[in-house]
């Protein structure tokens, strides 16, 4: 165990995907130029070996849904050293980049990006560090607690040991779903697992696969699997009637600009639902048009050469799955009360979405102290705490899970460079109130404390 292990730290960030890599480097930045008086200490644990952003969906021609501008920094800091043009500069590409004339990156050189960024604050970074529990130090009198113990084992579950946190920055990513009766085997694949499940199969043994879902994911998974295996069936099976577009046009896409997130948790109900109800067509269960576009293209290819190896079932779902000998049968069925209709494959993809965060687990005790809504979620402060005992001094926060309370960007990339400097300026801010003895604990709705935070960007 390292000395830095051992201390006691203002910040311990749960997960090192994109959200706390954003956060870490806003807590370099304000450090170094004096914003948070004195420093604010920060450790981050990652249970992956090393940096990895989604890497079983790095695609080859998959490219990036947001603009390179909301990179790790712009929006907070348009001078940062960490942005992506940053990193262009760093790699000598920058001109080459300009000339492509496009917004959007692939996800590959995106996530080399990230790892260069991760490299220059990687002093604050343990890899191979799973966090089990999080509790309170005193578990005599929890609510009363200055410290949090942060419960950590490495991965191959060896060496456990505790590090102790003012505050936790929770940001453990998407929880992968699974169809109803699917579970996961060796032919049956979430999409989060894809390039790593498909690189261990022999290619010539797959000669019919089926890919669920209507969403990005299955999209790029189709056309992935109809081109390298050019000897094979692929089946999609898609809910709707055809993959829909994912409105990334101006006035929808507001939606993801850091005000929205103000309109969202200061709005009615209704004004929620409405975010929701009009919006929920930039991001869930739809496809950006030039993946639609490549892939009908190849369909009609195929007729025209009368060989079609591209089926789509639409209006189609996978309600059961089973192995029969090597096979693997797929339940599929067409409207609720259609008849099953059974399809056997060589590898189901089910590219079936995500659950949004849920730290509820990792909380375990804490758990209790901290308030709910009627609908049973976390109650969280604008600044992204979660609402705890008013006497609670360690703050919960959340990157992600946060949907119903801040909306969209939750668990996307748009808003990560404002949110992580609203939360620094929160810790800082609390820090100052409780040195000083004026803090007002849980402040709920923006109040005092966390008021001072919203939308102030880190000091440049
Ligand atoms: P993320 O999931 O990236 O990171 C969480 C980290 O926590 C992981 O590294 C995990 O290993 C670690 N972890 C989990 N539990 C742990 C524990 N107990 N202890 C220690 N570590 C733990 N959004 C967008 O805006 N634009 C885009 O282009 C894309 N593209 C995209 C592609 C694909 C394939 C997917 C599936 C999703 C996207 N997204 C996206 C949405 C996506 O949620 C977003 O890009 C980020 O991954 C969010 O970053 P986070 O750091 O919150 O989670
Ligand atoms: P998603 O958008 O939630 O889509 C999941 C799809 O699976 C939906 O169409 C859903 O249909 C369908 N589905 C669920 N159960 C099913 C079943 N039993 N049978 C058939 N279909 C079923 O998930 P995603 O595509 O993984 O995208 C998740 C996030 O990752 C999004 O933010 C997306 O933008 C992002 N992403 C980005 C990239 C990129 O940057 N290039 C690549 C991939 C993903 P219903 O809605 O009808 O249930």
């Amino acid at each position: 165990m390292s000395d830095r292990e051992r201390d006691i730290y203002d910040v311990v960030g749960v997960g090192f995907g994109p959200a706390n890599l954003s956060l870490a480097v806003a807590l370099e930045e304000s450090r170094s130029q004096g914003g948070d008086r004195g420093g604010i200490s920060s450790l981050f644990l990652e249970r992956q070996a090393s940096f990895g952003w989604h890497r079983n969906m790095l695609l080859p021609s998959a490219t990036m849904q947001i603009s390179f501008l909301k990179d790790l920094v712009t929006f907070r800091n348009p001078t940062s050293s960490f942005s992506f043009i940053s990193y262009l500069h760093a790699s000598g590409r920058l001109p080459q980049f300009v000339n492509n004339q496009d917004f959007f990156p692939t996800r590959q050189e995106f996530h080399k990006y990230l790892e260069w960024a991760q490299s220059r604050v990687a002093d604050r970074i343990v890899y191979g560090s799973e966090v089990r529990s999080i509790r309170p130090a005193s578990p005599a009198a929890p609510e009363r607690s200055n410290l949090l113990r942060v419960e950590v084992t490495d991965t191959a579950g060896r060496d456990s040991r505790t590090v102790m946190a003012r505050n936790v920055v929770i940001s453990t990513g998407l929880v992968p779903s699974m169809p109803e009766g699917a579970e996961r085997d060796d032919r049956v694949w979430h999409s989060s697992e894809f390039l790593e499940k498909y690189r261990r199969m022999n290619r010539r043994e797959l000669h019919r696969v089926a890919v669920a879902g209507a969403g990005q994911s299955a999209a790029e998974i189709v056309r992935f699997l109809y081109d390298e295996l050019p000897h094979a069936q692929v089946c999609a099976v898609v809910p709707s009637y055809g993959y829909s577009i994912a409105d990334d046009s101006p006035f929808a896409n507001q939606v993801f600009d850091p005000s929205a997130v103000d309109d969202y948790y200061f709005g009615s109900p209704e004004t929620r639902n409405a975010f929701w109800r009009y919006h929920r067509n930039t991001n869930y269960a739809v496809v950006d048009d030039d993946v639609i576009r490549g892939l009908y293209r190849r369909s009609y290819d195929d007729e025209v050469q009368g060989d079609r190896r591209l089926e789509f079932l639409n209006l189609t779902r996978v309600t059961g799955v089973k192995r029969v000998g090597t096979e693997t049968r797929l339940s599929l069925q067409r409207g609720p009360d259609a008849e099953v209709r059974e399809l056997d494959v060589d590898v189901l993809v089910c590219a079936t979405g995500y659950d949004a965060m849920e730290p509820t687990g990792l909380l375990g005790d804490l758990d209790g102290l901290c308030r709910r809504d009627e609908a049973g979620r976390y109650r969280v402060e604008r600044d992204y705490r979660i609402v705890t005992e008013p006497e609670m001094r360690c703050g919960i926060y959340l990157q992600g899970g946060t949907e119903h309370t801040h909306g969209l960007t939750s668990s996307l990339l748009s808003n990560l460079a404002f949110r992580s400097g609203e939360i620094v300026g929160s810790i800082a801010a609390r820090r100052a109130a409780i040195d000083a003895g004026t803090v007002a604990l849980t402040t709920e709705a923006g109040g005092d404390i966390s008021a001072g935070a919203v939308g102030t960007p880190l000091p440049r």
